[in-house]
């Protein structure tokens, strides 16, 4: 997510003109790269108003992820005919399979887990963060539906809550004490507030430049922190005052990512545009800047155990992580289904640790014990799809939302 938000933030907030001829310019090379066949003079004309095509196609897409695709598509304003929706599918079907997946590496062992999924709401919604809640319910947003919705797992129910600025791209989302949802507007550059009581969309708006709202959690004191990838800053909002600060990360490009608080109440900040980690003292807004032993290392999110040692899934890597913050030592272990698996959502619980493999054909659910430093893993049933972050319930289960599958699970952990 780096260049799309600067031009959907940028023509959003009214573009300079440079901006806007480096977009024309960008997507005219795009689209005269464009493999010829019926469907891309639509493609062309459809699929660069937002972000060039060619950015966002990555690895490709299945005959099934290119429908889910143009779901997202349409759920996100593209303006696109029941009629072009059938020209430009098998174009892109015949030309943007799916590719480098690596397959699974299923580890056996000793714990049995239940995984039972359920369907969100409106097809194309892309749930992107998961979120156990005290009630017991499970919560997603809804990045191309505008929504947040709410799983009852014992009724198996489904409820959306519509939000308010078009198109806000809600991405991360966290409870506060009194039950309200808090999110990140990633697209609408917001930070929002649900109370499900109401349906009440309460609006905090990044000031210009703050761009690419992200993960969020609360501290200790009811201070709300979250990070902006692309403008390379964490910031906090006091509920109270209203009052937003930020802190701009020493690397430039650093683009903070996964965030938690350990045991002390600190906050630690995975880079996914280098290989940091950073540590933030909520009370000064002081960084330290960690930096893996790696070059190449890109953490994209993060966990913290309750001995203070802070995990991240690095995702260009392969591996799973571990920083000792009082020492600075690193130990990483290679993932199961290998350098190419793309470890990517990431929860503690307990003293384990549970992560997904996102390129990982199926994706998989890892568990791994830093006792005796064994993995174990699972395939999830319907692929995964890219579970791009992971909740906890009370009880200590796991969730995930499957972002590209349209549906969330709840992994239950025998104990
Ligand atoms: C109205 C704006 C808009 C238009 C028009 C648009 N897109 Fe997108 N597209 C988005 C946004 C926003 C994202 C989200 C960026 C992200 O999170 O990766 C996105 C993401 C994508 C992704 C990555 C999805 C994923 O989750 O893996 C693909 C592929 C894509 N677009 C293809 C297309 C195609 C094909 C067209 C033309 C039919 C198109 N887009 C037109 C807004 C648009």
């Amino acid at each position: 997510m780096g260049a799309v938000h600067g031009a959907i933030g940028g023509s959003r907030r009214g573009a300079t003109a440079a901006g806007a001829l480096l977009l024309l310019a960008g997507s005219a090379w795009g689209q005269a790269n464009l493999p010829p066949g019926p469907g891309r003079d639509v493609v062309a004309a459809k699929c660069y108003a937002c972000h060039a095509f060619e950015a966002r196609v990555g690895n490709g897409y299945t005959s099934e992820g290119w429908d889910t695709v143009l779901r997202m598509m349409r759920n996100q304003g593209a303006p696109l005919t029941a009629d072009e929706v059938a020209q430009i599918r098998p174009y892109l079907v015949a030309n943007f399979p799916e590719k480098n997946k690596v397959p699974a590496v299923i580890v056996p062992g000793p714990l049995q887990v239940n995984m039972q999924s359920f369907q969100v709401a409106t097809p194309g919604s892309r749930p992107h963060d998961p979120l156990a809640t005290r009630d017991g319910a499970v919560w997603y947003t809804g990045q191309m539906s505008n929504v947040l919705g709410r799983v009852d797992p014992k009724s198996g129910q489904v409820r959306e809550f519509a939000l308010k600025t078009p198109h806000s791209g809600p991405h991360g989302l966290v409870e506060d004490r009194a039950g309200n949802i808090w999110y990140t507007g990633n697209t609408g550059s917001l930070v929002g507030r649900l109370d499900p009581r109401s349906g009440t969309v309460t609006e905090y708006p990044m000031p210009e430049g703050k761009t690419d709202p992200h993960t969020l959690a609360f501290d200790r004191d009811g201070i709300l922190w979250f990070t902006l990838q692309n403008a390379n800053q964490v910031g906090r909002l006091n509920r109270t005052t209203g009052e937003l600060k930020f802190v701009t990360m020493p690397t430039p490009g650093a683009r903070p990512y996964g965030m938690a608080f350990d045991p002390r109440g600190m906050l630690f900040v995975v880079e996914f545009g280098t290989n940091g980690i950073a540590l933030i003292n909520p009370a000064t807004m002081a960084v330290r800047e960690f930096k893996l032993p790696d070059a190449g290392a890109r953490p994209r999110r993060i966990a913290i155990t309750p001995d203070n040692k802070v995990w991240y899934t690095d995702y260009a890597r392969g591996t799973l992580g571990r920083l000792d913050p009082a020492s600075g030592e690193v130990k990483e272990w290679l993932s199961p289904s290998g350098a190419g698996s793309a470890p990517y959502g990431i929860s503690a619980i307990g003293d384990t640790l549970w992560y997904s493999e996102s390129e990982s054909s199926p994706n998989t659910v890892v568990h791994f014990d830093p006792a005796s430093e064994k993995f174990q893993s699972w395939p999830i049933p319907g692929g995964g799809k890219i579970v791009r972050n992971t909740s906890v319930t009370s009880e200590g289960n796991l969730v995930l939302a499957n972002s590209l599958a349209d549906t969330v699970t709840v992994v239950t952990i025998p104990r």
